[in-house]
Formats: structure tokens, sequence, C-alpha cells
């Protein structure tokens, strides 16, 4: 049979890049004790008022069609939040979709045609790779260098720039490193983007978890409102990564344009789970809170403890739920380091090169389990790098 060229541009791009995960899950479903430190799901559940105000909506009849920008009382609540941020936000400027993902893959149809190319950080969020793939566009990787912490230097992505070049894709606090733009960085990096007129789209789905509450944004840049579309949901801010609630803030224009695409795909999202988001953005809420001292906390132990060795070097991040770990030092590359870690050590982290080949030496750890079973990992991976020395 024939099936699409999409097919082939995604294949591998998908699970692909999970393989290790998929392995921790099945040596843990075949009962071995495996520390889970793969994947960015937080470890709380959401707030008890949410889910209340989720089964109040359903039970009130709120499960027919919706539209396709989203429930007014939920636009309404994006329109407050971004107004903050800056001047004349309107319904106009919002579109609803189901998580950041969508919102991710929506935009780039809305932005993208077969041979332009997207710029994004190396490494980056493993699935930017495919939504570029998907509208036939090619990502092009710059740089973040450990040494400037992993933030995005304006003259490398200018050095990354060909005619080709259409749209920067930005994501600040960034997955995996947990490196956050200071508005300053994002101005010098808008500056080129208006120089070589790049769609800027920001990925801030980690916005409530920086550590120093130092957040900075495009959106919020006058200069860069023309350019500018922002993507987030309630996954991460408030631990509900199923409920698939997100959406974009962008120029006005651009959305009325999107919208058709928007809806023929997805013909509105779920009234019910828009009212608990619209509660969401409205309501006082300490989830976020909680994970981002308790984030904190546990990337500071894990910098302590893994530090304790030469051959290990962790990175402390400025926010998020992950700490990179170069281990280059024990010999390996992060892929085999983790690879043996599971085998050995049943331990599974996340290869850096499933978020870039900049990456290669790094491997990614999740901030989202207990410290108990954070000082359990890291005294694994310190027998592991132990082994590899002697
Ligand atoms: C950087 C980044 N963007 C987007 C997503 C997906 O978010 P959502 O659940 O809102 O689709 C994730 C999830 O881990 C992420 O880390």
């Amino acid at each position: 049979m024939k099936y699409a060229a999409i097919t082939k541009r995604l294949a591998g791009l998908g699970s692909g890049k999970w393989a290790l995960h998929i392995e921790g899950r099945r040596k843990a479903a075949a009962g071995i004790p495996v520390i889970e430190l793969t994947i960015g799901e937080p470890d709380l559940p959401p707030d008890p008022m949410l889910l209340a105000e989720c089964a109040r909506a359903m039970q009130a009849g709120r499960t027919r069609y919706s539209n396709g920008r989203g429930e007014p009382a939920v636009v309404d609540a994006l329109v407050r939040k971004y107004a903050k941020r800056r001047n004349g936000v309107t319904s106009r400027n919002i579109l609803c979709f189901p998580g950041t993902q969508t919102a991710l893959f929506v935009v780039m149809m809305g932005l993208l045609d077969a041979g332009d190319e997207v710029l994004a950080g190396d490494p980056s969020y493993a699935t930017y790779e495919g939504v570029a793939a998907a509208t036939g566009a090619r990502l092009v990787p710059v740089p973040l260098r450990a040494k400037n912490g992993f933030h995005m230097q304006a003259a490398d992505l200018e050095a990354a720039i060909t005619p080709n070049s259409r749209v920067l894709l930005l994501n600040t606090p960034h997955n995996p490193t947990g490196a956050v733009l200071s508005a300053s960085e994002i101005a010098a990096i808008g500056e080129i983007c208006r120089r070589y007129d790049l769609w800027i789209v920001c990925d801030e789905v980690y916005e409530e978890l920086t550590f120093d509450d130092r957040f900075a944004s495009p959106f919020d840049n006058p200069d860069l409102s023309d350019r500018t579309i922002v993507v987030s949901s309630i996954s991460k801010s408030h631990a509900a990564p199923g409920f698939r609630s997100g959406w974009a803030a962008g120029p006005s224009e651009f959305f009325d344009h999107l919208l058709p695409v928007s809806e023929t795909m997805l013909f509105g999202v779920q009234p019910f789970i828009a009212d608990m988001t619209a509660m969401a953005l409205t309501q006082p809420i300490e989830t976020s809170s909680i994970m981002r001292a308790n984030y904190r906390a546990r990337a500071d132990l894990l910098v302590d403890r893994l530090s304790a060795h030469p051959a290990l070097k962790p990175y402390r991040p400025e926010g998020g739920m992950f700490i990179v770990l170069d281990v280059s030092g024990t010999g390996l590359n992060g892929n085999d380091f983790a690879t043996r870690l599971l085998e050995e050590e049943n331990v599974s982290v996340m290869p850096g090169s499933s978020f870039g080949e900049g990456a290669r030496d790094l491997v990614r750890i999740s901030l989202t389990v207990l410290e108990t079973s954070l000082e359990e990992a890291a005294r694994r991976m310190l027998c592991l790098t132990e082994r590899l020395a002697s």
C-alpha cells in the first residue's frame, strides 16, 4: 500500500526517541524496581477545586460542541492573563487547543511550507523536529552552549539563518536544560528575527516554573508583537497534562487565517475542560508554587550529590522540571551511560541525544520524584560512574 509522504517524514520521530523510557517501563512491568526519571509529568495531582469544576461542568451538560476559537470564559481568562503582559490583547489574539503540542502543530501548519527552515535550539524538546517535518520544513539547529548556560546567543542564531529560514522556535524555561532567557537576551534575539523577518514561536509551557521569578517573553516586547506567537497549556502549571488544555496567543491577523486550519482539524475543544481551565487561570491555586519549590530543592540535591564525582557534571537548571548531567567524563556518551544505567542500576533517564546532537554527552533527569528516590538514583549513578572509572 502507498502512504502519504508525511508518514515517512515523521517515521522514528514519535516514540522512537523514548526507547529507553519504554524499556524502563517494560522492566518495571516485569516486577523490577526501576526508578523512572524519564518523563516530565508533574508528581502532584491537579487541585481538587479544578477536578470538582470539571465534574460539575460535565454534570451541568457542558458536553456539547464548542467553537473553533475556544469557549468564551477561557478565552476571556486568557485575554486577562496576556493583557497583564502587553497592552491591547483581545479575544482575536487567542486560539484554544488541546495542549501545547497541538498548538505547536497547528501554528507550524499555518506558518511553514515544504522547503522552509525552522530554527531551534540544539538541544530542544523532542517533538520539535516532528512538528517542523510534518509541514515539510526542516529543523535547523542553533547551538546552545554549556558555557553560556545553554542560553541561545543572538550571534549563533544569526549564523544559522539562510534564505529559507521562516520561524524561530524558542522555548523558555527550556526543556531539557532548564535555561530561562532574560528580557535583554530576548531583545537581542528578537532584533535578529526582525532583521531577517522571522516568526517567533515561543513555547512557554514551563512559564510558572522559573526558580527565581525572572520569566521574560518576546510576547511582552512591543517591538516583537507582530511576529510572536506564544504556545502554552495547563499541563505543567496546574499538573494537568491528561486534560489536554492549551492555547496560542499571537497576532490577530495570523489567527484569522489559522482558525479554519484549526477548525478543520479539531472542531473545538471540550467545554467542561474549558470551564476547568478558566478556573485554573483565574483562581489562586498553589500547585505551581509547590512544584517550583520542590523542583528547585531537588535540583540542588542532585547538583550536590552528583558533583561529588569529578567525572560527572550536573548543570543547575533555572526553571522547569529537569536537570541535565554531562557524563562524558565517564568515557561514555549520554546514550551509552543511560543504557548501562538502566541495565545495571535500574534507573531510567533520557539520553541527551533524544533532544539533539548537541546534547550527546548529556542525560536528562526528571525532578518529578520524591527526594528519597532521587537520593537513591544519585547513589546508583555514582556506583556506575565508579565502576566505569575503575
Ligand atoms: C517544552 C515542551 N513543550 C510542550 C510540551 C507538551 O505540552 P502539552 O502537554 O501542553 O501538550 C512539553 C511536555 O513535556 C514540553 O516539555
